[in-house]
């Protein structure tokens, strides 16, 4: 039996793909400032594992190493998960840990939620409550079955309260401590604004617009993937356009072989860099060279001056770039928050969001892959007419929430 005054809680902490990175830093940090309370096991299943997507989010948020790293690597969603699971529970059943606690949406924190739950561990989401109601995502079945199964709940917004209510989620297990992400973003807003990226990349602040893209519905469906493409050809005849290009997007440029279509369409040409090989020189230059499996001789062929395919980028630098930026089109989860904090209009390149309080209270306007729309409010950015943050959207997003879910857990045994 438990000592309740010696009582030290075993946490397994979990993450797996780029989006848990920034959501764990702040919880790592709050939980190693209560050391007496928590030993925590950081564990890492490997979902993600290019040194872009993961090594570099560790370095530059100061994560510790993870204890564990399970090296499941990339797959079918069922293989994913099922990797995930059988490794999982050897962990679960040597270490015996007092909570799991998994963060956001991917395949990671789902596996490792059924894991836990099957062996009777208690479970904390954070991030919890988040729908888009699309079930054709695969997020939003992790989000929902995640929930179901969760002892503790930790939502971002208040939105998030609502639908755990309706699911009939019992109130008593619902926390709202606002954004843990917003935690990371405000610690590291001041170091990331020293760097030097702009400069690198010959660009000027609010002279830029700033791209991600990599959700299947846009990037594994050709026909989408042009309808985006083709109004970025057109914006980028405005302002230049920075992608960092997830490994999927990359993968099915090479498929569809849109260095030759799509991308040439959108005059993709030789401001094309490559992040490796960024000087502090004019990217125009055409000695400079695209790598990796994107194919330098046809991009330098096409005929476009404003696409910039940068590799995927560390988060300070990221987000110094969306910082400086005019504004943002993105396809992710986390961007949509991070730019209304911000304050920078936010493109949504999708037709539903888990977020809507950006679309209510911030900058963030969902667009589709409509190619007409996509023009549409991108030139009433650019005309000056961009959408702006309200005030009340930060209440919770105030750099304490980590702290919020530590006061909850230290109670637990
Ligand atoms: C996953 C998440 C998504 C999140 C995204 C952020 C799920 C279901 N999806 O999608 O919610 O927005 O991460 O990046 O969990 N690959 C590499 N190197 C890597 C990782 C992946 O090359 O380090 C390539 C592999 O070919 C892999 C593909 O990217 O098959 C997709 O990776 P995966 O983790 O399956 O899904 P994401 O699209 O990254």
């Amino acid at each position: 039996m438990r000592n309740f005054f010696f009582c030290k809680m075993k946490i397994i902490l979990v993450a797996g793909a780029r989006p848990n990175f920034m959501k764990i830093a702040p919880l790592v940090r709050a939980m190693k400032r209560r050391n007496s309370k928590f030993k925590i096991i950081l564990v890492h299943t490997g979902q993600h594992y290019d040194d872009r997507m993961s090594k570099i989010f560790f370095k530059d948020l100061g994560i510790p190493e993870p204890d564990v790293y399970l090296g499941v690597g990339s797959g079918t969603h069922s293989h994913q998960t099922g990797k995930i699971m059988m490794k999982f529970e050897k962990v679960l059943l040597k270490e015996k840990p007092d909570l799991v606690m998994v963060v956001g949406d991917v395949n990671s924190t789902l596996a490792a939620a059924l894991s836990a739950v099957k062996l009777h561990i208690p479970l904390a989401h954070v991030e919890a409550g988040l729908r888009s109601y699309d079930r054709r995502m695969p997020e939003e079945i992790n989000r929902v079955v995640v929930d179901v199964l969760s002892d503790y709940l930790f939502t971002p917004s208040p939105d998030a309260n609502e639908n755990l209510k309706k699911e009939g989620i019992p109130e008593e297990k619902i926390f709202l401590v606002g954004d843990v992400m917003v935690d990371t973003l405000l610690q590291f807003k001041v170091k990331s604004l020293k760097l030097r990226v702009l400069t690198r990349l010959n660009l000027r602040k609010k002279e830029y617009a700033l791209l991600t893209l990599h959700r299947p519905s846009n990037v594994d469906n050709q026909e989408n993937f042009l309808k985006v493409l083709r109004a970025l050809k057109e914006i980028s005849r405005r302002i230049p356009i920075v992608f960092p290009a997830h490994p999927r997007t990359r993968k099915n440029i090479k498929k569809f072989k849109l260095m030759g279509r799509g991308f040439t369409q959108i005059r993709a040409d030789k401001n094309i860099l490559s992040h490796s090989e960024v000087k502090p020189k004019n990217p125009r230059d055409p000695s400079l060279r695209a790598q990796g499996d994107i194919n330098p001789v046809n991009l330098r062929s096409s005929a476009s001056k404003n696409i910039y395919l940068l590799e995927p980028l560390g988060y300070l630098e990221f987000l110094k770039l969306m910082m400086e930026s005019k504004f943002v089109m993105t396809d992710s989860g986390g961007i949509q928050e991070e730019t209304t904090v911000l304050n920078i209009p936010c493109l949504t390149l999708r037709d539903t969001t888990e977020r809507p309080i950006t679309i209510k209270e911030g900058t963030n306007i969902l667009v589709g892959n409509d190619t007409k729309k996509i023009i549409k409010e991108a030139k009433k950015i650019l005309d000056g007419q961009g959408k702006k943050a309200g005030k009340s959207v930060s209440r919770l997003w105030d750099g304490k929430a980590a702290d919020r879910i530590v006061s909850v857990i230290k109670d637990i045994c």
